[in-house]
C-alpha cells in the first residue's frame, strides 16, 4: 500500500483511507487493484517480452477500462525499468527534474516499487507517494512532479494517456518563495 512523506513536516501517512483522503485532497486520484490478479510468472519479472507484456495489460483489462472511460484516457502501454534497462542511470538523472505535463500523468504499479514527488498546495509543499504492486496514480495535468525509483530500483507499471504526446516533460521552476 502507497506511503506518503510529506517534506516539510516529516509526516507519515499510511492506511489505504488515509492516503487516498490526503491525495485526494491534493487533487491526486489514487485507487487500488488487486495484484492477486496477476499471473504468478509475472509478479517479480522486469524485463518483458510483448507477450507478456500484453499479459499484464490483458489481466487487468476491467480495471483499465473502467479508469479509461471514467477518466477519458485512450491508450495504455506497460513501462518496465530496472538495473537491465540500458542507461537506467542517465533516464533517472532525467526524470529526476521537477516538471510538468498537459495531461495527467497515470500509472498502475504491477510489480517493484516507484515514488512520485509531488507538489502540493501551499500549505503541503512537496510530499512522496512510495508506490508498490497494485497502487495507481493518477498526478494532474500542470501539477509539478517527478518520479524515480526506489532501492530496489525496479518497476513495471501499466501507464494510460490521452494522447501520448501530451506526455511531454516540461521543466518547471520555482517562481514563490519557501517550496521545494
Ligand atoms: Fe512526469
Amino acid at each position: 500500500m502507497a506511503v506518503i512523506k510529506v517534506k516539510k513536516t516529516g509526516q507519515v501517512i499510511e492506511g489505504e483511507d488515509n492516503v487516498r483522503a490526503f491525495l485526494n485532497s491534493q487533487g491526486v486520484l489514487y485507487e487500488h487493484w488487486d495484484i492477486t490478479k496477476l499471473p504468478e510468472h509475472l509478479h517479480d519479472k522486469y524485463v518483458l517480452s510483448d507477450e507478456e507484456k500484453a499479459e499484464i495489460l490483458a489481466a487487468f483489462k476491467d480495471e483499465i477500462e473502467d479508469l479509461a472511460a471514467r477518466r477519458g484516457y485512450k491508450t495504455w502501454d506497460i513501462v518496465a525499468l530496472s538495473d537491465a534497462t540500458p542507461n537506467l542511470d542517465e533516464l533517472l538523472k532525467k526524470f529526476e527534474q521537477v516538471h510538468i505535463h498537459t495531461e495527467d500523468e497515470v500509472r498502475a504499479i504491477t510489480a517493484g516499487h516507484g515514488i512520485f514527488i509531488i507538489k502540493g498546495d501551499k500549505e503541503t509543499g512537496y510530499f512522496d507517494v512510495e508506490l508498490e504492486a497494485g497502487d495507481v496514480i493518477s498526478v494532474p495535468e500542470g501539477n509539478p512532479h517527478y518520479f524515480t525509483l526506489m532501492d530496489d530500483r525496479r518497476v513495471v507499471a501499466v501507464r494510460l494517456f490521452i494522447d501520448p504526446s501530451g506526455w511531454v516533460a516540461h521543466p518547471y521552476e520555482e517562481t514563490e518563495e519557501g517550496n521545494g
